[in-house]
């Protein structure tokens, strides 16, 4: 164990600045989770409702003493000058039965905004845009700011894949943690479950399944399936989601923080993926302290790669109706 003064000074060094912009239920509980974590020194809370950050400030704040040293407060577009992340989860979110391409119109204007501003306060700083349809608002904060490409991206289907995971963990009785599959594409309805590269501690899916003897093809659609309708079941009962979207945030911010180099399917802008252009859509990419620094080529079966080029197509019509 190093000494305190050492394990301080440690402390001190890798913390990290973290601006949350839109204190919503997402944003929030993104604040409390990352406080939990103690992975900022500082955090800066911005809403278009001044009151509700200097609220979300305060009610944290009066936790710290339970959690790491963070300085919290509620500030402006300008206090999030130095930050090293940044996380936008402010708009509208999905009402019951409505789909987040939907929303497009309404957080399109609110993310416009948010560009102009954080490229001008903190353009160094790596963007992790939440707010749906999240990639089409990547794409659009992107152009918006002008910003390294590397260092803005959306959570994407970081949580679909987790989903599915769970999912598949729970039915063969694994931790989700050895359960290696991937959802790529939109997050949302077009979302693509990658079955033709899952494996289960080394072991292809397809081969577990017989050795399991519990698990098929038609299971395992079901499961993409209710990965596919999550959101949708959880906002029919409780109104939105966000702790789970909450902790892969963190999960995300923790991954740059430790410089961790982990792959996750993020939505990132592909100049050419396999034929895929000018788009920002969830592909498996290698994340660390400065951003994306890798994205890597998946070999898909057919049916995979049509599903995943249609993704694709739906959400670049999407960027033309935004852009036009
Ligand atoms: C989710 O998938 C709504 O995009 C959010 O939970």
């Amino acid at each position: 164990m190093p000494s305190p003064c050492l394990y301080s000074i440690t402390t001190e060094v890798i913390s990290m600045k973290i601006g949350i912009v839109g204190l919503g239920r997402v944003g929030s509980s993104t604040a409390f989770a990352l406080l939990m974590k103690g992975l900022a020194r500082e955090m800066v809370l911005i809403d278009v409702d001044r009151k509700r950050a200097e609220g979300d400030a305060l009610d944290l704040i009066h936790g710290t003493p339970f959690t790491r040293r963070t300085n919290i407060y509620a500030g402006d577009y300008k206090d999030l000058k130095g930050s090293d992340v940044i996380v936008i989860a402010a708009g509208v979110p999905q009402k019951p039965g409505e789909t987040r391409l939907q929303l497009l119109g309404r957080n399109a204007r609110v993310m416009r905004e948010i560009a102009r501003n954080v490229s001008k306060y903190a353009p160094d700083s790596i963007v992790i845009v939440v707010t749906n349809p999240v990639d089409v608002l990547t794409y659009f904060f992107l152009k918006e700011s002008g910003m390294d490409r590397r260092k803005v991206f959306g959570s994407g289907t970081v949580l679909d894949t987790a989903r599915l995971r769970t999912l598949i963990a729970q039915h063969c009785g694994f931790s989700p943690r050895s359960v290696h599959v991937y959802v790529i594409g939109e997050h949302g309805d077009s979302e693509v479950p990658v079955w033709s590269g899952a494996m289960i501690g080394g072991i292809p899916l397809q081969n577990m399944c017989q050795i399991c003897n519990r698990c098929d093809s038609h299971i395992l659609e079901e499961f993409a399936e209710k990965t596919k309708r999550a959101a949708y079941e959880i906002i029919e009962r409780k109104g939105a989601t966000h702790y789970a979207i909450a902790l892969a945030v963190t999960d995300i911010v923790e991954t740059i923080f430790f410089d961790e180099k982990r792959v996750l399917t993020l939505s990132v802008y592909l100049e050419d993926y396999l034929g895929i252009q000018d788009v920002c859509i969830s592909v498996p990419a290698v994340l660390g302290r400065h951003g994306v620094e890798r994205i890597l080529k998946l070999e898909l079966s057919e049916e995979e790669m049509k599903a995943f080029r249609e993704s694709a197509k739906i959400l670049k019509s999407a960027i033309e109706e935004i852009l036009a």
